[in-house]
């Protein structure tokens, strides 16, 4: 049985098993042929943070594989009222055949695969986000960006830096990110990533210059500046992050046909200008709408490897 907990568990050639699953599937799905991957199995949500695309993506795709899924945001269950992770665990995963996770530290969602008895599936935690990066690699091929792009990331060192980390290092692009004082990179992560980019000769840059990062590049991309959980920090974030918007005079450096990706939801006139944002709108929600496929490659790919 396998988890999805980070992009670092997986192989190019699996993360690419998975990307390919879900073209295949999004195919299937626009010409109204639905396959009934997952009949009758039921998808638990578990839900400490708010969600508009995970929630409704994985819902939707779960009851378009055949199946069916169970929102449960932790303030109605027992979990929001102190029931330890692993119980929740061990009681929800006797009862459904897979389970999706939003929650704050990695660990929590690490001590829930550890002791559920069915796959789980990362559906954000504050270190990483990695079913948004299979999806981005997804809009990416989409667009035509997948041929040795130089992606810029530009803004936060946040759980959306470190899956573009994890995704580039594990498929050899290359990435620049471009982060404020104070707010790069976990470094363990940052090492870890460079292991892998090591290996497979990603080419991985950081700096504190939205405008080194975003020089020629064919993807740029960034995320809020301050994420759920971080509310307090706002005041103090909007003053370290000037200089950060990714706006016209910035993506003017890139390359001509360069695309940007926002994950959701966008903060104009802070992470991004109104004007860029909108100029990108047909890959913004085309990489929204992509949530729904890329998920449903996972999870399929998922439950293949659970029947062996
Ligand atoms: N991008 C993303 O995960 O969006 P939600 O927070 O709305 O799920
Ligand atoms: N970094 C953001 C991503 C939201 C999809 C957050 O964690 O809130």
């Amino acid at each position: 049985m396998r988890h999805f907990l980070t992009l670092k568990d997986f192989s190019k050639d699996e993360i690419l098993e998975m990307i390919t699953l879900a073209q295949k599937i999004k195919t299937q799905t626009k010409s109204k042929k639905i396959v009934p991957y997952m009949e009758r199995q039921t998808l638990g949500m578990i839900f400490e943070k708010s969600s508009t695309r995970t929630r409704v993506s994985f819902e939707t795709g779960i009851y378009q594989l055949g199946g069916i899924g169970l929102f449960l945001s932790s303030n109605d269950i027992q979990l929001g009222r102190g029931e330890p992770m692993k119980d929740t665990a061990r009681v929800i995963s006797r009862m459904v055949d897979m389970v999706m996770i939003r929650t704050f530290e990695h660990t929590k969602l690490e001590e829930f695969a550890q002791y559920s008895k069915v796959p789980v599936i990362n559906g954000l935690t504050d270190s990483y986000h990695p079913v948004q990066l299979m999806t981005d690699y997804l809009t990416m091929i989409e667009f035509g960006k997948d041929k040795n792009p130089v992606i810029a990331y530009i803004g936060d060192g946040n759980n959306m830096a470190h899956s573009w980390l994890m995704l580039c290092a594990k498929l050899g692009l290359e990435l620049r990110i471009a982060t404020p004082k104070g707010y790069e990179c976990d470094k363990l992560i940052v090492k870890e990533a460079l292991a892998f980019a090591k290996e497979s000769h990603a080419k991985i840059s950081f700096s504190n210059d939205p405008k080194i990062a975003v020089k020629d590049c064919d993807v740029v991309t960034t995320d809020t500046w301050v994420s759920m959980g971080q509310e307090e920090e706002k005041e103090v974030r909007m003053k370290a992050f000037e200089g950060y918007m990714v706006d016209e005079p910035l993506m003017s450096l890139a390359k001509d046909d360069a695309i940007f990706l926002h994950c959701l939801p966008a903060y104009r006139e802070y992470e991004v200008s109104e004007e860029t944002f909108e100029k990108h709108a047909e890959v913004i929600f085309t990489e929204a709408e992509n949530r729904l496929h890329a998920q449903k490659g996972i999870m399929v790919w998922l439950e293949g490897k659970q029947n062996g």
